[in-house]
């Protein structure tokens, strides 16, 4: 069985999955500018905080590898750089690791002031992998965290299995691979600790339906889907049958305090996991994580078209029930008059949050109800 790989990258070469294809059809994008990435990221053919991340640091890579930026000097280079970073950074505005990325490799850059054009390039270049190649390794370690925090908390083991649920895609199709809400899942089930993992639909976008159920079927992680407006009638029937011991959900940002801004939908889940006993928690990479913001209040939510609310694309359905994977239809699924709110995020509050497991480790929340990220981000405190 392939992994799946939402980029393959080597230098001088980027080539994204288009995501609004699957499940139906495997097709790449070829991405050699920034106008490129920035698209790709704007029309959501790639998604999930780290992959954003990832798309626009190697996108601009492989501009700048294969046309470099003749510029006066160095800081002319520079400063040539910062602005194609800033016109990244614009591609969608939720996510942090973006961010992050981005003022990591402008800081990256001004390390080589004084060496040359050449080895300005280099640096960001080379800056630009590392991210890539780091997120897989932060999401085994997430994977890892996750697995010993359950079976401290929840006694998952062998003998006692565990089933979860999550929202939205945070699997490899996310990251650069493995993933990391649906990281823990894949450890959970390699160690034989996980029992099922159920997967919402995640409307509107259907992330759940469209990537994360077409991963964990790809992985052969025995799974069921469900709307999002069955989560609580999940917990009420099945949570004693199938041992439900946890909500594990991803992050586009956790702010200063805990506050955790995922995919619309997540809040709703977190209250109804606190109503059950269940567990909450949110598993993202360090990347995630914004200290500049104290609380959720302070989180930009971006907010998309109606559309996606009132319309979806489909692969037609023969009479046999077999898909034509070559078929493609747009179907209105609601009077195209009717207003639209379509928030693409929501904040979920740090009180609704048990553990934040980062690829540093695990942080619990403190008896004042907030987290304290001090202990495994020194540096950014
Ligand atoms: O709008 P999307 O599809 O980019 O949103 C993705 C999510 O919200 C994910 O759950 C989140 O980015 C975590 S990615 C590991």
């Amino acid at each position: 069985m392939s992994a799946l790989e939402a980029v393959k990258y080597q230098r001088g070469k980027l080539e994204v999955l288009d995501q609004l294809r699957l499940p139906h059809e495997f097709h790449y994008d070829p991405v050699s500018t920034r106008q490129e990435a920035f698209d790709s990221i704007a029309t959501m053919r790639v998604r999930g905080a780290p992959a954003i991340a990832i798309v626009a640091s190697l996108g601009l890579a492989v501009e700048l590898h294969n046309n470099p930026i003749a510029a006066a000097s160095d800081s002319e280079l520079i400063t040539r750089i910062d602005e194609a970073l800033d016109y990244l950074k614009e591609s969608r505005p939720t996510a942090v690791d973006l961010s992050n990325a981005i003022a990591q490799l402008k800081a990256v850059i001004r390390t080589t002031e004084g060496k040359g054009q050449t080895a300005i390039t280099e640096s960001f270049i080379e800056e630009a992998e590392r991210i890539f190649k780091k997120d897989l390794q932060n999401n085994l370690s997430i994977g890892d965290f996750g697995t010993q925090w359950l079976q401290s908390q929840a006694g998952a083991s062998a003998e006692q299995q565990i089933s979860v649920l999550t929202h939205c895609n945070t699997g490899a199709l996310a990251t650069s691979g493995h993933g990391t809400a649906l990281g823990i899942i894949r450890t959970l089930h390699y160690k034989s600790f996980l029992k099922h993992a159920f997967c919402t639909e995640t409307r509107p976008y259907n992330q759940g339906s469209r990537l994360t159920a077409f991963e964990l079927v790809h992985e052969g992680i025995p799974s069921t889907l469900i709307t999002d407006s069955m989560a609580a009638a999940l917990f009420r029937t099945k949570k004693t049958e199938n041992n439900i011991a946890a909500v594990i959900v991803g992050a586009d940002r956790v702010v200063r305090n805990g506050d955790t801004a995922n995919k619309i939908g997540t809040y709703q889940l977190a209250v109804l996991a606190k109503h059950h006993g269940i567990k909450f928690i949110v598993a993202a990479p360090t990347t995630s994580i914004d200290l500049d913001t104290k609380t959720g209040d302070g989180i930009k939510i971006e907010e998309r078209k109606k559309e996606e609310l009132t319309q979806i694309t489909g692969a037609v359905v023969g009479s046999d029930g077999q898909v034509d994977k070559e078929s493609k239809v747009r179907v209105a699924t609601a009077d195209q008059r009717i207003g639209v709110w379509n928030p693409a995020f929501d904040v979920t509050p740090a009180e609704f949050i048990d553990v934040v497991v980062t690829e540093k480790g695990a942080v619990e929340k403190g008896p004042d109800g907030t987290f304290d990220f001090s202990k495994i981000l020194p540096e950014r405190w």
